[in-house]
């Protein structure tokens, strides 16, 4: 969208990162695993806390590697949300597995954990969470379930780094988990991920799975003489280039994250009074969540006024989209995946949220945003204000016509629909 002033995101470079490219030409190493990637693989690891982090060309990729790790087939269940992302549940369709969805929690958009029990089966093989908005879902509560039923748990943590639950990464609950590095995310490389592993006796074949279902790695560490063709696998590692760009993020993340939270406080602050009148809603992050101020969105009283003020900001130059179509309600997701009754939360608030534009750098544009927000209200409220005069005026003409008419005046009573307001309506 070229003509938006103000576009919903915006990838910057942080410090470093054409002069790491520079040096990864330099080295005559472009392809996967050379120093850059390791230097990737330990900032995340030391970040996390975790005893492996494996980069890959996609969060999709990682989840899609999570799956061939925990052995998923034809027929098992995967419960997780329909409110998602389609990487999510194809990783697991496309082993076979059946996605069954369970609705979302309504404060933070994340998979209700009070409902996952009641969609287990002798199928289930696995939970997989995803922590919307970096904010954490209920890991005690959902890693108790998992233990009890003997199930994996995997971390879609595409949004979630630098996040975390009681003080711990979110990344590090999951026996897996999958990070993106997509443009649109707080570090990025363009394109990009990372899978986490967090379970010691899944290391080698995730690195086997990652390099063709070669034994590649072991080679390249000298602890065999030649590799061969071992497992399963495909190509899931990123160029050295690309993790030359991550590693110039990652050495910034403090910085960002700063500037990020800034943005998103900015926006929360701003906007409470309309959540005070109760004309929207904002996020709400639970006490023990420490969330990493990926997404600023906002929840619109119906789906129309949520449409209306998209198209009101757009008038204004601003992107402001909407977020993931429920999975349950899309073609493949009816084909492929089974949903755990209406999923009412899901359908309401998916089609109620909507996302202001987070970036680095787009310091005084949030003012603009928000005046345009605040603008779309009192166009709104004076219009209701206008239609309720008109209201009130009509009952009043009605009711001077039947006083008139019992002492035999004739008056026109005014007609049933209101007359068009002096405002304009935002356009749909
Ligand atoms: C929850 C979730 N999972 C997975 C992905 C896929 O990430 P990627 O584009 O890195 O494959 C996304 C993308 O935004 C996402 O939001």
């Amino acid at each position: 969208m070229s003509d938006m002033r103000i576009g919903f995101n915006r990838p910057t470079l942080a410090g470093n990162e054409l002069e790491y490219i520079r040096q990864s030409l330099e080295r005559a190493h472009l392809s996967g695993d050379g120093a850059f990637t390791k230097r990737c693989h330990a900032w995340l690891e030391r970040r996390l806390g975790a005893p492996q982090a494996l980069l890959t060309h996609s969060c999709t990729a990682a989840l899609e590697m999570a799956a061939l790790l925990t052995d998923v087939g034809p027929g098992d269940e995967v419960i997780m949300p329909s409110f998602t992302f389609v990487s999510t549940a194809n990783a697991f369709v496309l082993r076979g597995a059946v996605p069954v969805f369970v609705d979302i929690r309504p404060d933070t958009l994340n998979i209700d954990e009070r409902l996952i029990e009641a969609a287990i089966t002798p199928r289930t093989r696995a939970i997989c969470v995803v922590h919307y908005a970096g904010v954490a879902c209920d890991m005690d509560v959902i890693g108790a379930i998992a233990a009890r039923h003997g199930l994996a748990v995997i971390e879609d943590a595409a949004q979630a780094l630098m996040a975390a639950y009681r003080g711990r990464p979110l990344g590090t609950f999951g026996a897996l988990s999958a990070f993106s590095f997509h443009e649109t995310k707080n570090l990025i490389s363009g394109e990009g991920g990372a899978l986490v592993v967090n379970d010691p006796d899944l290391i080698t074949r995730a690195e086997i799975i990652r390099e063709k279902g070669t034994n590649r790695s072991r080679f390249l560490r000298g602890e065999v003489n030649k590799y061969t063709w071992v497992d399963v696998g495909s190509s899931y590692l990123p160029s050295d280039l690309l993790a030359a760009f991550l590693l110039a993020q990652f050495e910034n993340a403090e910085r960002l994250d700063a500037e990020r939270h800034a943005l998103w406080n900015a926006y929360h602050e701003a906007l409470a009074p309309l959540e005070d009148r109760g004309l929207l809603r904002r996020p709400l992050i639970p006490a023990e969540c420490r969330h990493n101020a990926h997404l600023y969105y906002v929840l619109a009283r119906t789906a129309g006024e949520r449409d209306a003020l998209i198209a009101h900001l757009r008038t204004k130059g601003i992107q402001a989209p909407f977020h993931y179509v429920p999975l349950h309600s899309a073609p493949a997701g009816r084909r492929y995946a089974r949903a755990m009754g209406a999923l009412s939360v899901t359908t309401d608030l998916s089609a109620r949220l909507l996302r202001l534009p987070m970036w680095y750098g787009l310091g005084a544009g949030a003012g603009q945003v928000v005046e345009a927000v605040q603008e779309f209200f009192r166009t709104a409220e004076a219009r209701a204000a206008a239609t309720t005069g008109h209201a009130a005026s009509r009952a009043l003409a009605r009711h001077l016509a039947r006083v008139r008419s019992a002492s035999g005046e004739v008056f026109q009573a005014p007609p049933a629909t209101p007359p068009e307001t002096p405002h304009e309506a935002p356009p749909a």
